[in-house]
């Protein structure tokens, strides 16, 4: 029945200011009532009458229903509607604090329309129905409503179903909401966000595991942001049921949104990641390669699994534990039948560079000698119906009942509970099952009762923020008992703001090429939608990966910010060396490329953390005006320097390619082509297309078989020729602490400049930390000539190493200001 929603458009047509009594019928498809509910009233704001001003935030009201107005910065406004007057107190789990920045603003009356602005955006409310508009300094309207905000009262539940709808415009296009596994541009769909557990998805199946009621509209090439706060069920139509219409409505909660002023993309994107969060600086082996299954058991085999990676010499970092190494499926323990002393074995694989990540589920086993479950029961930490039966349902242990992360003091408990995998030398968790997943009925009843930080909810309230609660404990339990070490943490749900506490992967997906090109879309989909630390199951979770589809993942992952193969107990053995030749060595060569740019992926972490920009951009963010980019959706760029154009089928001998405007490098020929076409490149197995852009700063690491196997003695510089000022970015520090909080780190800024005859590299630095290494190593790649001379800092460089591709290095002191190449 709920598969029917009809967009509230529709089922209210023209009625302005009104009410008016649905059907019956048209009402059981919003709310599939309890027998005898009687039919419910539906509402519009009238006329706005008067207004309020209390510093930043303004109050209209028309008589009866009350909209508040927040300016929150230059760029970002707040709306929220409150049906009778009265507002809900102020908590949101995804903007934690509102940020603070010292903001004008003015508010503006006329005969048509009341008016706040800042100096870049303008909120309007018209004063004939209370439409609420925007635009920006120069009069562009970019937003505006089609409908006054509207509700109806829930019977059953009390509160509101709240509706927003605005107008949808013809060339109008849709980016952002998470991970749905749909097309990237979503004109044209109707999407729900409730998290779900949704083994082996289909193309379009909706809605997944994580929700992220955040949407990125580009219009006339302008674009701003809608973020729709709101934790309930909440449902978005972008144009699909009314090519006119863009409807964002929930079954509960408040009607607030933010309307987040572009004008491009990125800027839209570093705005939502002020308001909700940025993901902190991973530890830095968490950017090399995971090795997952479920499971690997007993010790021997973890063992044997890890050194196959230093026989086969295949470069990774992370091993994971899956269900089975604890006792009966219970968290917090160990099955010592098959891992007699974990602890021992923890550091063994550590002395082989590995760490170890363990799962841990919510659902925790019903068993009066567990002392988890004894703990939980006593203090009251588990979740309750309403009339307060406990929640329980199965999951892998059996019978369970599952904490109510929402509760602080619950979260703290939790935390704690880390302190013995801690103490064996765990350094990561892995937080599955936490939509929360319950098996034969899904999830949690709607009735179940949450603490919601004290500002109490059912479960239509706290279901999409359960498993960011789950993970957040989980976070903020190892950052404490990890002392000053960043933990590792991953997770399957999760809801705005997530970022704040963990990666996610994308779920269980399958072995096919269709998940391959949808784990494309859905990893940069994700990274505009806040969450750029992300990944897929390399391989696919579920089915048989033959070696083509295990390479050509694997290609695509060395490109993921989070890169780990994962695979079903079912399925047959998946490492990297698991198909034999050729595979092997292409898998190798790539995992091997992932671990030569770890600076540049790690730098990248940087500039996502400090300065808000995701780390996959999807070529539409690169060149919005284009139209053709609005729909090319298998390219991105991986930071703002490599573009990435994965291979996505099977005995792909060649792919069309879109370069954006500019020079480029084609990475593996060095040839240099101009940008703002499409150009069909080779893509024999082991190739993907991988474009540098010109002027881009590479900075490179040696091979190793796992991060910091060995110092490093330099750093390589790949240095991409270009004749207009590009600056690129590299970022140190110890790459496990939380020291760069303390201002403990370097970031380098490198500026390129070419002409005919020279060729300059500047070099500015800030922070507090000072690498080990001494010197660089320098390459320079498209010299338009070949270089007579070479000064740096005002030395003559002596030793150039002329090639015969024509690329020249030498070698230079790490801090040098300047140096010039002279033709
Ligand atoms: C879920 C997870 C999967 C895991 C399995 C067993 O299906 O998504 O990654 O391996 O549970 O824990």
């Amino acid at each position: 029945m709920e598969e029917n929603i009809p967009n509230p458009e529709l089922l209210t047509a023209q009625l302005l200011a009104a009410e008016e009594i649905l059907e019956e019928e048209e009402f059981h498809h919003l709310n599939n009532p309890a027998e005898g509910i009687k039919p419910i009233v539906k509402k519009y704001l009238g006329i706005p009458n008067h207004v309020e001003q209390i510093d930043n935030r303004f109050y209209f009201t028309d008589g009866d229903a009350n909209v508040e107005v927040v300016v929150v910065t230059k760029t970002i406004i707040r709306v929220r509607l409150a049906p009778h007057s009265v507002f809900l107190e102020e908590f949101s789990y995804a903007v934690p604090e509102l940020p603070q920045e010292a903001v004008e603003y003015s508010l503006f009356e006329d005969e048509t329309e009341f008016r706040v602005s800042t100096e870049l955006v303008n909120c309007h409310i018209r004063k004939q129905d209370f439409h609420i508009s925007f635009s920006d300094n120069t009069g562009h309207v970019t937003s505006t409503d089609a409908t006054p905000m509207h509700w109806e009262e829930n019977v059953k539940f009390g509160g509101y179903y709240v509706f927003c709808t605005k107008e949808c415009h013809n060339e109008e296009s849709f980016f952002g909401l998470g991970d749905k596994a749909t097309d990237f541009n979503l004109r044209g769909k109707r999407l729900k966000n409730w998290n779900t557990d949704a083994y082996s998805f289909n193309w379009n199946q909706d809605p997944l595991y994580r929700s992220i009621p955040f949407y990125i509209s580009v219009n006339e090439g302008i674009a701003h942001g809608i973020f729709f706060d709101n934790t309930f069920k909440a449902h978005f139509d972008f144009g699909a049921e009314d090519a006119t219409k863009t409807s964002f409505w929930a079954d509960g909660g408040e009607l607030q949104y933010y309307y987040i002023h572009g004008p491009h993309m990125m800027d839209v994107v570093k705005n939502y990641h002020i308001l909700t969060g940025k993901h902190p600086m991973p530890p830095r082996w968490a950017l090399g390669y995971h090795q997952c299954r479920w499971s690997y058991y007993p010790e021997n085999k973890v063992r044997v699994i890890a050194n196959g990676f230093r026989q086969n010499k295949i470069p990774c970092d992370g091993i994971y534990l899956d269900i089975d190494y604890m006792d009966g499926y219970r968290c917090f323990t160990w099955n010592r039948k098959y891992f007699p002393d974990p602890k021992k074995m923890i550091s063994d694989l550590a002395a082989n560079g590995f760490k170890t990540v363990v799962i841990i589920d919510p659902g925790i086993r019903v068993d009066d000698n567990y002392a988890v479950f004894k703990e939980g029961k006593e203090n009251r930490y588990f979740c309750r119906r309403c009339d307060d039966y406990f929640m329980e349902g199965h999951v892998w242990p059996g019978r369970c009942q599952f904490p109510d992360f929402t509760n602080p003091e619950v979260r703290n408990w939790w935390g704690n509970l880390f302190d013995e995998l801690v103490d064996y030398g765990v350094a990561g968790v892995w937080n599955d099952m936490n939509e929360p997943a319950v098996f034969g009925s899904g999830t949690f009843p709607d009735d179940v009762r949450h603490q919601y930080d004290g500002y109490r909810g059912s479960h239509r309230k706290a279901h999409n923020v359960y498993g960011m609660q789950m993970v957040r404990a989980t976070y903020e339990g190892l950052r404490k008992q990890m002392k000053n070490k960043r933990p590792f943490t991953i997770t399957r749900a999760g809801y705005a703001g997530v970022q704040r506490y963990s990666s996610v992967w994308t779920g269980d997906n399958v072995a096919s090429w269709e998940h391959l090109r949808l784990g494309n879309i859905q990893l940069q989909r994700l990274s505009i939608s806040g969450i750029s630390f992300c990944g897929t199951d390399i391989g696919g979770f579920s089915g048989e990966p033959d070696g083509e589809l295990f390479t050509r993942w694997i290609q695509l992952g060395s490109f993921s910010p989070f890169m780990r193969a994962h695979s079903a107990g079912d399925t047959k053995e998946r490492e990297p060396w698991s198909f034999g030749e050729p595979f092997t060595s292409i898998n190798r060569k790539f995992i091997e490329l992932r671990y030569r740019l770890i600076p540049y992926l790690y730098s990248a972490f940087w500039e996502h953390y400090r300065y808000g920009f995701p780390i996959l951009r999807p070529l539409v963010m690169h060149e919005q005006s284009e139209m053709a980019n609005h729909f090319r959706q298998d390219e991105f760029t991986f930071g703002d320097k490599i573009l990435v154009c994965p291979v996505l089928n099977p005995g792909q001998q060649s792919r069309n390619v879109y370069l954006p405007k500019g020079k480029w490098y084609d990475f593996w020929t060095l040839e240099m082509v101009d940008g703002g076409r499409e150009l069909a490149v080779q893509t024999p197995l082991d190739i993907m297309p991988i474009f540098v852009k010109a002027g881009s700063v590479i900075p490179e690491y040696p091979v190793m078989q796992y991060t910091g196997e060995k110092d490093i003695e330099e750093v390589k510089l790949n240095i991409y020729y270009s004749d207009s000022d590009v600056r690129s970015f590299l970022f140190e520090d110890y790459g496990e602490t939380f020291a760069y909080e303390q201002d403990i780190y370097l970031e380098k800024k490198f500026l390129v400049n070419g002409t005919a005859d020279s060729l300059t590299i500047q070099q500015s630095m800030e922070g507090l930390y000072t690498p080990r290494y001494e010197g660089y190593h320098l390459k320079l790649n498209g010299l338009p000539f070949k270089p007579a001379k070479i000064i740096a800092d005002g030395t003559e460089v002596k030793d150039i190493v002329f090639n015969k591709d024509k690329t020249y290095e030498f070698k230079f002191r790490k801090n040098f200001k300047k140096i010039e190449i002279f033709r």
